[in-house]
């Protein structure tokens, strides 16, 4: 069994425990807040037998194998580091750090330390990713690529009632690229590997952080256009469009649908329906990397070249 601690009280983690409680061999057994009150409430609504205030005192329990953390962007190299120190796997919120200089440090940490650390980029471990990569040799050769994530978030009106949340903070690493643009970015580190160049055009809000923003990924032989806001909502299916035909997903994350239609016409489905939630495949991918504890594995060093990517990207933005 998996013995998971959380840190963060928002709802992604009721989330996260949410979906453990879906995958075998995995339980979330403590819970960390910076209050006593929310950490007992927190504990008390999932049902979690152990809360805390103190993270080190978590993450040097020796009834935690892991911690998932979930607290603002620019607070998880800091906290990763500290469960990495205690010798504790990590499943961190996606982007997982600020820099690659942070990245390389808690990636050397881990290695120091034997134990897995892992971006929670959620919508790539799930089925109808698989599905996605094996079909994109369906559309020959690759013309151009137009993958979005764009939703009107409530957290924006609040924002512009004067409340501060991380979201829509610069200080808490916050803006729509690194909150919703980083699963489309993510799909592309994924399906095409490092850009040549990374064009930015940020929408910036009043305090500068983007509240929008247009990416333009360049790679050899196409460009990959990727939209992320969370002040506005599209329809709009995302695409990779080639020769032979184009592939068609209703949203990036998590895909829900996946279909394929040739030049002449025809489609077909080619993706499946989640059995599980969308967070419970993340949690089995994280499980069966510490469980095979090979930290040089594929699928290890795959997912950390993703991250690594990721970041790079992130970074060329200057979001
Ligand atoms: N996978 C997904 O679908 C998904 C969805 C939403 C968010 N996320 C990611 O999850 C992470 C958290 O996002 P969020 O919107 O939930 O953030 P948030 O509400 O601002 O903060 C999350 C939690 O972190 C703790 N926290 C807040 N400020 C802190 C600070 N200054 N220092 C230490 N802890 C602090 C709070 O818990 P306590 O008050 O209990 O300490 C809070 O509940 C981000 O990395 C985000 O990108 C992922």
């Amino acid at each position: 069994m998996l013995r998971i601690g959380t840190v963060g009280t928002s709802p992604i983690t009721g989330k996260l425990i949410e979906a453990s409680k879906e995958v075998d061999d995995v339980e979330v057994v403590a819970v960390c807040s910076r209050t006593e009150k929310s950490a007992h409430a927190f504990a008390k609504k999932f049902y979690v037998e152990r809360a805390f205030t103190d993270l080190n005192q978590m993450a040097t329990d020796s009834e935690v194998d892991a911690v998932y953390v979930a607290t603002p962007n620019t607070m998880h190299f800091e906290h990763v580091m500290s469960c990495l120190a205690a010798g504790k796997h990590v499943l961190c919120e996606k982007p997982l750090f600020m820099t690659g200089e942070e990245l390389e440090q808690a990636y050397q940490e881990a290695d120091r330390q034997g134990v897995v650390l892992l971006e929670a980029m959620r919508h790539i471990h799930a089925p109808n990713f698989k599905n996605l990569m094996e079909s994109v040799s369906k559309v020959g050769n690759i013309s151009s690529v137009y993958l979005h994530r764009i939703r009107y978030s409530s957290k924006y009106d609040r924002y512009l009632a004067g409340e501060i949340n991380s979201v829509f903070s610069k200080e808490l690493g916050g803006g729509a690229t690194r909150d919703l643009g980083v699963y489309p970015l993510a799909t592309c580190a994924a399906l095409f590997g490092e850009p040549n160049s990374v064009q930015f055009t940020p929408t910036r809000l009043e305090n500068g952080v983007d509240g929008a923003a247009t990416i333009v990924l360049k790679y050899n032989r196409f460009h990959c256009t990727v939209m992320c806001s969370k002040i506005s909502t599209s329809y709009n299916k995302s695409e990779i469009h080639g020769d032979q035909g184009t592939l068609m997903m209703d949203n990036v994350a998590p895909i829900t649908s996946l279909s394929f239609t040739s030049t002449s016409g025809e489609s077909i489905d080619v993706g499946v329906e989640d059995l599980l939630p969308n967070m419970s495949y993340e949690l089995i991918t994280f499980r069966d990397l510490v469980n095979r504890s090979d930290l040089r594995s594929d699928s290890y060093n795959y997912y950390r070249s993703v991250s690594r990517i990721l970041v790079k990207i992130l970074e060329q933005c200057e979001s």
